[in-house]
């Protein structure tokens, strides 16, 4: 199976659906101003001295029934915003909506509640499953403690293998050591299933597959968001299976969300810089594909200490100093499916950039700055 972009799954949910409380038009999930410093901490007296920001400042929302792809590069903060969504993660800032409800907030959605609604599944397969625990007993753990009857979590544990493609009478009784990469992530899909949640968190979790394992399993959880009418957000830094799977991308750099927008719009005219470079930087490897992008330039800074202005203004190839004065944003208001937003003074016509208004694809290498020019 190739990895083109296919049919989408953007799919509502169907109105009256038991699950859909806050109607159709509700985002299942809104996410405004998240924060998260992880603190350093030094010295004789081991006091804080610094702080990472790995997420700083996100807001983005969830659609009912979309896939939503996380891109950015290793550190960006992608993993760090998924267990604050899980809660598995004290946030510094911030606030959760599910479905209308406020999360961990008094009259809100318990915790409780949400991780019925909510689940995760993580890149290492093998981990994240109790080595000394049969399979069908890893999976049936959730509803048993959720309060099913033991002989009811079982027969969901075996419906729910048989829906990710394992023979319950061929696997049930097994231990993870007896299964491969792509059965065990299975099993994950299946463990995360058992609540019947509304929404999954993806991380990275195809990665570590063989490609073959990975494009069978990328079916799968197509299959299964359509058949439960699920909402996922997919972590990936692979770019190919993002854009197969995704009807929406966010992209994130340093802690910050860059650039949002539908996935078709994002691949073919980013409207970021970063987007631009990260999508370039993928391209070179082909040597079909020609491109006339500067490739990214340098390693990403510290995250301790990110630049002033916007984040991204030390490798970009259009930085001016009104980068360095202020903060780009994505805009205020709530996100339509349809809009495609990125955190740069060149999408604002009134930031003083002297390129405002221009679209990325029309600004030719010779007119960047020099460093850029050459080496596009
Ligand atoms: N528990 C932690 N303590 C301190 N720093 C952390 C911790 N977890 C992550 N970080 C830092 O936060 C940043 C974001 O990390 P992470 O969310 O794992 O990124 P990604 O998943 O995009 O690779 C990185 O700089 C990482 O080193
Ligand atoms: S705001 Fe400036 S530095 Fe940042 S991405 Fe846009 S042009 Fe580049
Ligand atoms: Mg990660």
């Amino acid at each position: 199976m190739s990895l083109q972009p296919s049919e989408r799954h953007l799919q509502a949910v169907k109105p009256g659906h038991p699950h859909d409380r806050g109607g159709k038009a509700q985002p299942m999930l809104i996410v405004e101003n998240l924060k998260k410093y992880f603190p350093i901490h030094g010295g004789l007296l081991n006091r804080k001295v610094a702080e990472v920001k790995a997420v700083d400042d996100v807001s983005f929302s969830v659609l009912k029934g979309e896939t939503l792809g996380i891109v950015g590069e290793s550190g960006c903060g992608k993993s760090t915003l998924a267990r604050l969504l899980m809660h598995l993660l004290p946030r510094d800032k911030g606030t959760l909506i599910f479905d209308g409800d406020p999360v961990d907030e008094p009259r809100g959605m318990s915790l409780r509640d949400l991780r019925r609604n909510l689940q995760m599944v993580f890149q290492d397969s093998y981990s994240s499953l109790n080595p000394r625990l049969p399979i069908e007993d890893s999976i049936a753990y959730g509803p048993s403690v959720h309060g099913m009857s033991r002989a009811k979590a079982r027969a969901k544990a075996r419906e729910l293998l048989e829906k990710v493609g394992l023979r319950p009478d061929l696997f049930a009784g097994r231990y993870p050591h007896e299964l491969s990469g792509g059965q065990k992530q299975r099993v994950n899909i299946a463990r995360a299933l058992a609540l019947d949640p509304r929404m999954l968190i993806l991380d990275e979790a195809v990665s570590a597959l063989d490609k073959s394992v990975e494009a069978q399993v990328l079916n799968l959880l197509g299959y299964l968001k359509r058949h439960f009418n699920l909402t996922y957000m997919f972590i990936s830094h692979d770019l190919h299976v993002v854009r197969y799977i995704s009807d929406r991308v966010l992209v994130m750099y340093l802690g910050q969300v860059v650039e949002i927008g539908p996935v078709e719009d994002i691949y073919t005219q980013p409207k970021h810089p970063y987007t631009m470079a990260l999508l370039a930087s993928r391209l070179e490897i082909d040597p079909d594909q020609r491109i006339d992008t500067p490739p990214i330039v340098g390693d990403p800074p510290n995250p301790i200490n990110p630049p002033s202005g916007c984040r991204f203004r030390t490798r970009c190839p259009l930085a001016e100093p009104i980068c360095a004065e202020r903060t780009p944003t994505l805009g205020t208001g709530a996100f339509a499916a349809s809009d495609h937003r990125a955190a740069c003074h060149v999408t604002n016509p009134v930031a003083g950039h002297s390129f405002a208004g221009r679209s990325l694809q029309s600004i030719a290498p010779s007119e960047m700055p020099a460093r850029f020019a050459e080496s596009a």
